[in-house]
């Protein structure tokens, strides 16, 4: 029986003297409070998820640790909670006023679309696995399992620290497994970044974040809306409608193993093709790179898409070719467009019922060849584990609580230097993103930019739209279009600030 007295709402452990600081992750109740838009901690959600501490925010969700009553597990939720539209009434999420509420609804479609994306993944080794979905407080919950450590983008900023190739090949194959199983189930996850990766204390990436996912036609890849993130977006992304498939997040691996190895934030994939300034990895000094590994990033990270690796068994195949594995796992489209017909019935959780998101029971029992794979890699690496990485997992786990605790002092530091105040603008400066998710600047890089999708709207929504979630209509064009209805919207593209879009026009069928 859980006693709430002795929870810690920071990490969800016993907490015996509480008038201490925890133990296990150094949250005291005499931390000032936070002006946020949470909800606070020990609120109990469908009856079965009681929430701890806010881990994570983003433009369009609050995510909380939490603990499951029924098997007592630490668990995650993640709230649908678009801070640009909506606002915290009593318990519930609702639209703000003079909303008529459209965007907030089509953006909760979405909320959802990643609930039911992420439920046909429990199978795959190394991907947040799925729980429940939960609609509640006029919003939903997406509840996976909670995952001990720091995302990879926030270590590598606290600190500094590189990694060697070997270190980047044994952190991040299973990951490339884990996309590679989402390809061959025709899902784009268009969000791969270091934030999106989860590192544990055990050496361990999770690929979480299913906000951006899309499950892609392999027969037309054009229909896809913008999200990207600066530095790990090709090009392709930066417009609707433009050509995306497995090389899109082939690209964003590959630009996550560049920034590992070499500390450096990628170019834009936009600006790139202005002016490609991006230095191949064994160009830049001080690191040591096989010349094999640094042609096949140049390759994976090729501007202009076709020219790059169509497929991550065939990237996996150059860069860890004594991997048995590598290019064997589930069938994937291995051209830049075309794949059989007949294979889309094989996508993952296309009923849109809510049937389809039942709680999560435990493994199944017939589980995936990647999962078996990515487990046979892992008793391979054990085995064959050498001197150089035992330092370094043993390094980790130091590395980790260090990077932690310092976070909670950079946290607890902004917080009582900028005083809690009533109008939540210390929300702001305590977790910095709040808002930027939709707002974020190029300069931020570490935040998605996601543009609402206003394809087959009217010009004056989508610009209203567009305003609302802090985009500049830089230029609206026109063109004849013999799908889409006089004075709706065609298509839209991100220009390479990151903040102004182009918006193309029908002009109704030329007559
Ligand atoms: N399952 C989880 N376990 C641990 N931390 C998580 C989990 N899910 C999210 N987080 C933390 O919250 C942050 C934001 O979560 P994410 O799902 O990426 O939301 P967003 O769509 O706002 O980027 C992550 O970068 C990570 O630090
Ligand atoms: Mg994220």
């Amino acid at each position: 029986m859980i006693d709430v007295k002795h929870l810690c709402p920071g990490c969800m452990e016993y907490w015996e003297d509480t008038e201490r600081p925890c133990p296990c992750c150094g949250f005291s109740w005499k931390t000032p409070a936070k002006a946020g838009r949470e909800l606070p901690p020990f609120t109990i959600l469908g009856g079965r998820y009681l929430l701890g501490n806010r881990i994570g925010t983003g433009g369009f969700g609050i995510i909380y640790i939490a603990m499951d009553l029924e098997t007592e597990e630490t668990v995650a939720v993640k709230e649908f909670f678009p801070v640009s539209y909506a606002e915290r009434v009593g318990q519930d999420v609702t639209a703000l006023p003079g909303e008529d509420g459209r965007y907030f609804r089509e953006a909760l479609g979405s909320f959802r679309k990643e609930a039911r994306i992420l439920s046909g993944f429990t199978d795959v080794e190394n991907v947040i696995r799925y729980r429940d979905y939960v609609m509640e407080n006029k919003t939903a919950y997406l509840i996976t399992d909670y995952v001990k450590g720091i995302d990879l983008g926030q270590y590598m900023k606290i600190t500094g620290k590189t990694f060697s190739q070997e270190e980047v090949l044994d952190l991040m194959h299973p990951i490339l497994m884990a996309v590679d199983t989402l390809h061959s189930r025709h899902v784009l996850h268009r969000d791969v970044s270091p934030e999106n990766l989860i590192l544990s204390p055990e050496g361990r990436l999770t690929l979480i974040d299913f906000g951006g996912a899309r499950e892609y036609d392999p027969e037309d890849t054009r229909n896809l809306t913008v999200i990207l993130k600066h530095g790990y977006a090709p090009d392709e992304q930066y417009h609707s409608g433009s050509r995306q498939g497995p090389w899109t997040d082939l690209y964003a691996c590959c630009a996550v193993m560049y920034q590992m190895i070499s500390g450096i934030l990628p170019q834009d994939g936009a600006d790139r093709r202005i002016k490609d300034d991006l230095l191949p990895l064994d160009e830049i000094g001080g690191l040591t790179v096989t010349e094999t590994f640094a042609r096949a990033i140049e390759k994976g990270m090729t501007i202009h898409a076709p020219d790059r690796y169509l497929s991550i068994s065939r990237l996996m195949a150059d860069i860890c070719p004594e991997d048995p594995n590598a290019g064997k796992t589930e069938s994937r489209p291995e051209t830049y467009k075309s794949e059989p017909a007949g294979t889309a019935e094989k996508r993952t959780g296309s009923s849109e019922g809510l049937s389809d998101l039942q709680p999560y029971r435990g493994p199944e029992s017939g589980k995936g060849e990647a999962h078996r794979a990515a487990k046979a890699l892992a008793e391979g690496a054990d085995k064959k584990e050498t001197g150089h990485s035992h330092t370094f997992y043993k390094w980790l786990k130091y590395l980790i609580p260090a990077a932690l605790i310092l976070t909670g002092l950079i946290i607890f530091f902004s917080v009582t230097e900028k005083q809690p105040d009533q109008t939540g603008t210390t929300e702001k400066a305590a977790t910095g993103n709040m808002d930027q998710t939709v707002e974020g600047t190029a300069e931020d890089s570490t935040d998605a930019v996601i543009v609402p999708d206003v394809t087959g709207q009217s010009l004056a929504y989508a610009e209203e739209t567009m305003r609302k979630a802090g985009f500049d209509v830089a230029k609206v064009s026109y063109e004849y279009s013999d799908t889409v209805s006089y004075g709706d919207v065609i298509g839209y593209q991100l220009d390479m600030e990151g903040m102004r879009v182009q918006i193309l026009v029908s002009n109704g069928r030329q007559q």
